[in-house]
């Protein structure tokens, strides 16, 4: 239409340089993006999965086997390559693991439609099929595979960590990592008019602190900032200290935008100044009239508000951030306070039972801990490398995500591609009842989802169609729903005595997220590019 229209342009619908494909090819090419996507991170699926080494701009290092992690720094630039690095990061946000799974299945699920657009289906057709066995996943996964947990059985709920950690560089480390994961999630558990509320990301801390040994890690009863006190005369030992915190500054507040004052006269300078050292020092009455022995305040502290606070024998720290102040007021039970005139006894924070500034490899640690009660913890993780603790502190990250799904929703199913296979068996089933042509890409969901095991025995090196086999016949007993693959070993084995097992609500996610995502590339039949960044509305 644009050529049409030339020397119009203010009717012309497309631009010059935009660049448009329509049809059966872009679905083509969506797919095989979509694939290429998934080739990446095939190998990082399961126990013995390969890491990969990703060099930034910056020339920084990225090592990992962390699907949202490494397609994270991937650039890409086709449109479905991009959707599909998106879904890793939803499923990281939502679930925390299983992120490369979501990739290798949704990848499949679009390879598994490529069949039926070449015989000319509809693309309505197949995701019809594809969300009604969607539909039935969620229910045979919900009523048929999983299996109610009972959260006081640590030994079970170790196992499910054991499972998501058993894939990840810390498996060396495994007992160390269960116990912080499991603890740390314990401390930042809170119960709210019986609603459970775990923020992992805001309230469970990992510092990275280079040196020492991994062994050395630890989820402190409290939490640690990095910063040292401000004022080098200040104690850094308190026992059971009186904590304050505040964000507001202790310095005199300049005019918001510029100001001018005309000064004629030398008193005039005088008194100015008189009135900058008669605020501070009325801020610093009114704290020390609140017996602190520690002062966190967001803001800065000045020379002289310093040398006040020193004389009154209270360590102040400065400029610590938002969420760490809020960390800190979870941990004591201190409330964070706007104005030095409304300190009341209450926002005192009593829970912590020591305080102290200690040196860690070069730098200063403020710790608030040894706390009563803390709903905020640090993990302070060390090791031998700021690469390798990255890399833990994803991994502790992803476990203690799983732990907070399995504590949200009690279930588990099995993992080693049993739940799959067990799933698998199942639609093929259904499928039998489905009439007309959608029973065709209802199947393929149930054919995709056998991606998992197939992978998981692939990275072993082990014979797929061999195993693969030997484990669907097992599942034509419906009793053997455990069955799956050993990622170890690549033989077939039975998940509960491997003890492999992983919460639903991962799994429910991963498969969702997949096939709604296979449907949703489906659904595009052109793509433009070239556009203005303001969208296409012209
Ligand atoms: N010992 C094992 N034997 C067989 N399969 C295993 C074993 N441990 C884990 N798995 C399986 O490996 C898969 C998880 O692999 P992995 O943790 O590498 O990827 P992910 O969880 O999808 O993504 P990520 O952890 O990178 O976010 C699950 O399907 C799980 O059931
Ligand atoms: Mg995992």
């Amino acid at each position: 239409m644009a050529q049409a229209q030339q020397g119009q342009p203010r009717i012309m619908v497309l631009n010059t340089n935009t660049k448009r494909e329509e049809g059966k090819k872009v679905q083509e090419e969506n797919i095989k993006a979509a694939k290429m996507v998934a080739d990446v991170i095939r190998t990082c699926l399961g126990p013995r999965a390969m890491l990969k080494m990703l060099m930034d701009p910056m020339g920084g290092i990225v090592m990992t086997s962390d699907g949202n992690a490494i397609l994270r720094e991937i650039m890409v630039k086709h449109p479905a390559a991009k959707s599909m690095i998106e879904i890793a990061r939803t499923q990281d946000e939502e679930v925390g693991d299983g992120t490369t799974s979501v990739i290798v299945l949704a990848g499949e699920m679009l390879l598994e439609s490529e069949q039926f657009l070449e015989q000319r289906m509809h693309p309505t057709v197949i995701i019809a099929a594809y969300l009604k066995a969607l539909d039935d996943v969620v229910d045979i996964m919900e009523k048929e595979i999983s299996t109610p947990v009972d959260l006081d059985d640590q030994e079970l709920l170790s196992k499910v960590v054991k499972s998501c950690i058993g894939t990840k560089l810390i498996k060396k480390w495994e007992g160390l990592a269960v116990s912080i994961a499991l603890d740390a999630v314990k401390k930042v558990r809170m119960d709210v008019g019986g609603r459970t509320e775990i923020d992992i990301k805001r309230y469970a801390k990992v510092e990275k602190v280079p040196g020492g040994e991994i062994e050395d890690s630890c989820v402190l009863k409290g939490v640690m900032v990095n910063k040292d006190v401000c004022h080098s005369k200040m104690p850094r030992y308190f026992k059971n200290p009186r904590i304050l915190l505040l964000d507001c500054g202790l310095e005199y507040t300049k005019g918001e935008s510029q100001t001018n004052v005309e000064i004629s006269k030398a008193e005039d300078f005088t008194k100015l100044l008189e009135i900058e050292e008669d605020y501070i020092k009325n801020v610093c009455a009114h704290i020390i009239k609140a017996k602190p022995d520690v002062l966190f305040t967001e803001k800065g502290v000045s020379d002289l508000a310093q040398h006040y606070l020193q004389k009154a024998g209270i360590t102040a720290i400065r400029r610590v951030r938002k969420s760490d102040n809020n960390r800190i007021s979870r941990a004591c039970g201190a409330t964070i306070v706007n104005r030095a005139e409304e300190i009341t006894e209450g926002d005192i924070g009593t829970g912590a039972g020591l305080f102290e500034v200690k040196k860690l490899g070069e730098e200063y640690f403020a710790f608030v801990t040894e706390c009563t009660d803390p709903k905020a913890c640090t993990i302070l993780l060390r090791g031998p490398s700021q690469d390798l603790l990255k890399e833990v502190e994803r991994n502790l990250v992803d476990a203690m995500n799983v732990v907070r799904n399995v504590i949200v929703n009690p279930r588990i199913c099995p993992g080693g591609g049993a739940s799959e296979i067990a799933l698998s068996v199942r639609l093929k089933e259904r499928a039998r009842a489905i009439e007309g042509v959608q029973q065709w890409p209802y199947k393929a969901v149930a054919e995709a989802l056998e991606v998992i095991p197939r992978t998981l025995i692939q990275n072993c090196g082990a014979s797929t169609i061999r195993v693969l086999t030997e484990v669907r016949a097992k599942h034509s007993d419906k009793t053997n729903v455990n069955w799956g693959v050993d990622g170890n070993t690549g033989k077939p084995t039975d998940m509960s005595t491997l003890g492999i097992w992983e919460p639903l609500s991962v799994k429910l996610q991963t498969i969702k997220t997949a096939i709604e995502t296979a449907t949703l590339l489906l659904r595009i039949d052109a793509i433009v590019s070239g556009l203005k960044p303001g969208g296409a509305k012209e």
